[in-house]
């Protein structure tokens, strides 16, 4: 985000600092878990049991952890794409094979096909054993619904496939659309781990500090015996008073990015009409489809054509493993005017070359 982190938070980390020493900690405060616990019983309904909470340097460090072990080295781990790439990294990391799921696009409402996901989950000769989950998605924005959670982990729980799904983005969904936990749906699964950190929400990626939610002891245990649970006593005072005294905080900013999708919906519309684009059910990243606008089978909007001819970083379609061909990421969490010269920016480029 281009918002700075809540005043609240700030103030909380400036007290922990007035107490003048910063030594090792852990969360021995009650109050860390305690916050989480009613942040997610306020806006999920649903609270994770507490025993099966271990923290996570971030949600890209658990991700990695995760795989060896989850899985086997001649085993394989499930994405969907357009996907995250840090999933495919993860996986690649430990030498697993990762296999791609695209998403099915209606009308640019990209869906997930649950047969071919079914087929790739059934097909022996595959052996994937792990599916990353992204929900909200990154990059499309969707926000699953509840069926289509369901159905996705009853392929898997079908087939003793872990899912790990990577929530994240859960707090930026739009105004009137809410998130659900996978794991809120089959709570007495316990192949399902979650990841949530109060990162994208508060600005506070710098506080290096993820909840993970790993309901099966044994996977536990393995995950705490190799990794210590030392944390930033700024991180934890950070963390307590973003989910305990932030609420109005993320209800401005939400308003505000959902004004900057109504700005580019409207902007899109009136300055570059062929472009395909529809206003995400969450995340503060659009994805814009700018296929119409490129004659040429190979993709022409890439991210350098967007730095060289626009001076603005984009992320394009190719930094998203696959089926991303053609479109752009933007960031929409940064003032409106900002927002407003980068389109200008990038509609002088794309008229000139088009
Ligand atoms: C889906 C997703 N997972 C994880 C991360 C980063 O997680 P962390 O900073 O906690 O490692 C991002 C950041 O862009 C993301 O979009």
């Amino acid at each position: 985000m281009a918002f700075s982190t809540p005043p609240e938070v700030l103030e909380a980390i400036r007290a922990r600092l007035s107490q003048k020493i910063i030594g090792y900690t852990k969360a021995y405060h009650p109050g860390y878990l305690l916050s989480f616990e009613n942040w997610c019983e306020r806006h999920y309904g649903y609270r994770f049991p507490r025993e099966s909470i271990v923290l996570s340097p971030g949600v890209i460090p658990a991700l990695y952890r995760l795989v060896p072990l989850l899985t086997r080295q001649d085993e394989s781990i499930l994405i969907l794409t357009p996907s995250y790439a840090p999933f495919k990294k993860a996986g690649e990391y430990s030498d697993r094979r990762v296999i791609s799921c695209p998403l099915k696009s209606n009308s640019g409402y990209m869906t997930v096909d649950f047969d071919a996901m079914q087929n790739l989950v059934q097909d022996n000769t595959l052996r994937i054993k792990a599916f990353f989950l992204c929900n909200p998605h990154n990059p499309t924005g969707r926000v699953w619904h509840p069926h289509e959670l369901r159905r996705m982990t009853e392929i898997c729980l079908e087939n003793d496939v872990w899912i790990i799904s990577d929530e994240i983005h859960c707090d930026l969904t739009r105004i009137g659309i809410s998130h659900t936990p996978a794991a809120s749906l089959f709570p007495h699964s316990q192949k399902i781990i979650t990841c949530m950190s109060s990162s994208k929400t508060f600005n506070l990626a710098g506080n290096l500090l993820a909840n993970i939610m790993i309901p099966d002891p044994g996977v536990r245990t393995a995950w705490l015996r190799l990794h210590d649970e030392f944390v930033s006593p700024l991180s934890l005072a950070a963390n307590i008073a973003a989910w305990s005294q932030c609420d109005e905080w993320l209800l401005q900013v939400k308003r505000y990015i959902d004004g900057n999708f109504l700005f580019l919906s409207e902007w899109l519309k009136k300055h570059l009409p062929r472009v395909r684009y529809s206003i995400p059910e969450g995340t503060y990243l659009a994805w814009i489809d700018l296929a119409p606008l490129s004659a040429q089978d190979e993709p022409k909007f890439t991210s350098h054509f967007f730095a060289e001819k626009a001076g603005v970083l984009v992320e394009d379609g190719s930094m998203f493993v696959g089926n991303g061909d053609n479109h752009i990421r933007l960031n929409l969490a940064c003032p409106r005017a900002v927002l407003s010269e980068g389109l200008l920016r990038i509609y002088l480029a794309l008229t000139a070359s088009t």
